[in-house]
């Protein structure tokens, strides 16, 4: 479908800013069809502004927030920031000086040192890309993070921000100005192989880290890339899969951590292998005119590598950069000549690209390293070892049998925990890590503590388990990007029951890519997930094995009991998300499934308690503040993420209770903090697929707070007069 030139031009001239770019738009639907969006009419507030009133001490009345004057526009996209108008303007007088055919050079890829490479035109450098998530991909001498799963488990928005400036840091050292990272495709299926390289199934929680990893990575002159817009949740059949999700499900769940990547000025955005509901994600005017008319998305679209099927039709749907090379958009000087292409619609892509480059200025300060450089540093290691040390999550521990004993003898199983240590995911996210400790080469370097070790792999393990103390039993379970899991088998069932049989005091850390399946949970006595934890793996365990960090990880993804509970990987061609909003603990509370272990959980060394929730009006218009106490009711230091959960009214179709807010906080043993979680009008808004706008349902809304998504510690109630009734 070609847009009509009168709304590429309007396009235009917004980008351009020489038309006003709140104007109605022409909205699209999942199924294609191009609909009119009507803004819902805000109301007038008789005295002058949203109003708050706090529920009554004695309980007898709830909170009240009246939200006249909040209107569709103001929920969906915030006002362009100064220094976005000015990197436009520096872009457009660069555009200006450019010809035809640099313009042409400037939109597809060509060859080079980097995953991918844009040649050098008029007085600008060449362009470099290069993957991943996870870190440098491919090059040599680069610090090898915890992947992203793991940043997301920690829950710590400033920790991933400073994983966001050292990558970019490192990126920009090998010469890099575009990174093809964050990753933000949702864990729908638990099974999907490229789980490891995103940020969880829930997509507040995944918006959140998302757009930190961005503010980090532009904080170094790097253009952070969010990908893979939209609907490649699984890697079966993705070049061809026709992805069908309805309006509201990607306006709610898929476009969510895009839209959050958007507000944090991300540069570039990664058009997915798949189609969505018919047309290719990279030739697809629904979801891209979505992205750039209704998120306000200004930078550039680029197609994953291969990803692009079309000329015109690509160009007209949105798409600003073909790679790896130019297949189709070296047709794109014919297109222009016959018309089917705007001359103006080039100059956009360019314009856009050039406003992202000008926006984190690698333009006027390009990067002086090579792709040889030595990148890491003993700061990147430090900080490597922090986050895999906090991401680790402690689902069981019976009768605390962590901490170890140092006293206790210790026998490591598998090889995972000694010569083949986990460390990172498979595929373009793949980081090569200049080396990876060991947990047995860790626990060993503590000195006080007797060690041995069994692969496992043959019956002279029993004897070793019941010699030893303690069994520790290390699973590597590999995930890539180019295949899904063939199930959620930890693939080790019989090696852990085999020495949970011969050691009561069975340990079993995971270093796993999401979801696994525990037959023998109830053999064991504690269970950590470790993810893929990076370089510094056993310096990470160890330290939370004997206590000198106190874990405080929390799940990021649910783990289901059985897998009938959540989504597999589908082999068919069309991929119905049936399920709508109910994906992950969504699904699990709509069903009334109790997971294994619940979206948000962990356990800690020391205890927590929550008290007196108070909802109050927040700093800005139309906002809650939410504020309680946290007091760490134990006896040591550690961290808790308190979780806010959002009840909808009945009226509004919501899953039961939706993450809104998120705080991991550090507490002394006994000390207690006031802790404050702002509720914005957004975060009580829905898509309205009837009007193709957001909303605030009118209703009862309920507000639970506590430590998981089936910890309901606190919780009040919250009557809103929204901007539909
Ligand atoms: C394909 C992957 O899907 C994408 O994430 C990556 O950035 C490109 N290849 C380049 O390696």
């Amino acid at each position: 479908m070609v847009p009509k030139l009168t709304t590429l031009f309007s396009a235009l001239g917004c980008a351009l800013g020489l038309s006003a770019c709140d104007s109605p738009r022409a909205s699209t639907a999942a199924s294609g069809m191009t609909a009119t969006h009507r803004p819902w009419v805000p109301r007038a507030c008789p005295d002058g502004g949203p109003t708050f009133e706090p529920a009554a001490e004695d309980g007898s009345t709830n909170a009240k927030l009246d939200l006249c004057r909040i209107d569709s526009a103001s929920l969906e996209r915030g006002a362009e920031p100064p220094e976005l108008v000015a990197a436009r303007a520096r872009a457009a007088a660069r555009l200006a000086l450019l010809s035809q055919d640099e313009k042409l050079r400037l939109v597809q890829g060509s060859s080079g040192a980097f995953v991918g490479n844009i040649p050098a035109v008029g007085d600008m450098p060449a362009l470099s890309l290069q993957d991943g998530p996870a870190g440098v991909a491919r090059f040599g001498d680069v610090t090898a993070f915890p992947a992203p799963i793991a940043l997301a488990a920690t829950w710590d928005r400033a920790l991933v921000q400073s994983f966001g400036a050292a990558m970019g840091e490192e990126q920009r050292g090998k010469g890099v100005m575009i990174q093809l990272a964050p990753m933000m495709n949702l864990a729908r299926v638990p099974a999907a192989g490229r789980n490891f390289e995103s940020f969880g199934e829930d997509p507040y929680l995944a918006g959140e880290l998302a757009a930190r990893d961005v503010l980090g990575i532009q904080s170094q002159k790097v253009v952070a890339t969010a990908k893979h817009f939209v609907g490649n949740e699984q890697e079966t059949n993705r070049s061809s899969a026709d992805s069908r999700i309805d309006e509201r499900t990607l306006h709610e769940l898929y476009y969510e951590p895009f839209a959050a990547s958007v507000k944090a000025g991300v540069g570039a955005v990664m058009c997915s292998y798949n189609r969505v509901n018919g047309a290719y994600a990279c030739e697809n005017p629904a979801t891209l005119g979505d992205l750039k008319a209704g998120l306000g998305f200004s930078g550039f679209v680029m197609s994953d590598w291969g990803a692009t099927h079309s000329t015109a039709e690509a160009a007209n749907a949105g798409l600003d950069l073909e790679m790896p090379r130019g297949q189709n958009f070296s047709g794109l000087a014919a297109a222009i000549s016959a018309q089917s292409v705007a001359q103006a619609r080039l100059d956009d892509m360019v314009l856009r690209l050039l406003t992202s480059l000008e926006r984190v200025g690698v333009l006027g300060d390009p990067p002086a390293g090579s792709p040889t450089a030595v990148v890491n540093t003993a700061a990147h290691a430090e900080l490597a070892r922090q986050a895999a040390t906090e991401s680790i999550t402690l689902l069981k521990n019976d009768a605390a049998i962590l901490p170890l004993d140092p006293a206790k003898s210790v026998l490591v199983v598998g090889e995972a925990g000694g010569p083949q240590p986990s460390a990172v995911g498979g595929g373009s996210a793949f980081v090569n890590a200049p080396y990876v400790v060991s947990p047995l080469a860790a626990l060993q370097s503590r000195g006080n503590l007797t060690v041995n070790y069994d692969d496992g792999t043959s019956d002279s393990v029993l004897a070793a388990a019941q010699a030893a103390d303690v069994a520790l039993v290390f699973v590597h379970v590999p995930s890539s990007e180019g295949q899904d899991r063939a199930s959620l088998s930890s693939g080790a069932d019989a090696l852990i029951a085999k020495v949970a049989a011969a050691n009561p005091n069975t340990i079993v850390v995971l270093n796993a890519p999401g979801a696994v399946l525990m037959p023998w949970l109830a053999q064991v006595r504690a269970v950590l997930v470790a993810w893929y934890p990076g370089q510094e793996n056993g310096n990470a365990l160890g330290s939370v094995l004997y206590g000198d960090a106190n874990p405080g990880g929390k799940l990021p993804l649910s783990f289901p009991a059985s897998e009938a509970d959540l989504p597999q990987p589908s082999s068919a061609h069309t991929i119905t998300y049936a399920e709508g909003l109910a994906i992950g603990y969504r699904a699990l509370d709509s069903a009334g499934t109790p997971p294994l272990f619940s979206f948000g959980f962990g356990l800690s060394y020391t205890s927590f308690a929550y008290s007196a929730l108070v909802l109050r009006a927040g700093a800005e218009p139309g906002s809650v503040s939410a504020t309680f106490d946290l007091t760490n009711t134990g006896t040591r230091a550690g961290s808790e993420v308190a979780q806010l959960y959002l009840g909808f009214p009945a009226s509004a179709g919501e899953p039961p209770q939706v993450l809104r807010g998120f705080e991991r906080v550090l507490l002394r043993s006994g000390e207690t903090r006031s802790v404050e979680i702002e509720l914005r009008p957004r975060s009580f808004s829905c898509w309205s697929a009837s009007q193709h706008a957001r909303y605030v349902p009118s209703g009862t809304y309920r507000i639970t707070v506590g430590g998981s998504a089936r910890d309901a510690a606190l919780h009040a109630e919250l009557e809103i007069t929204g901007s539909a009734p």
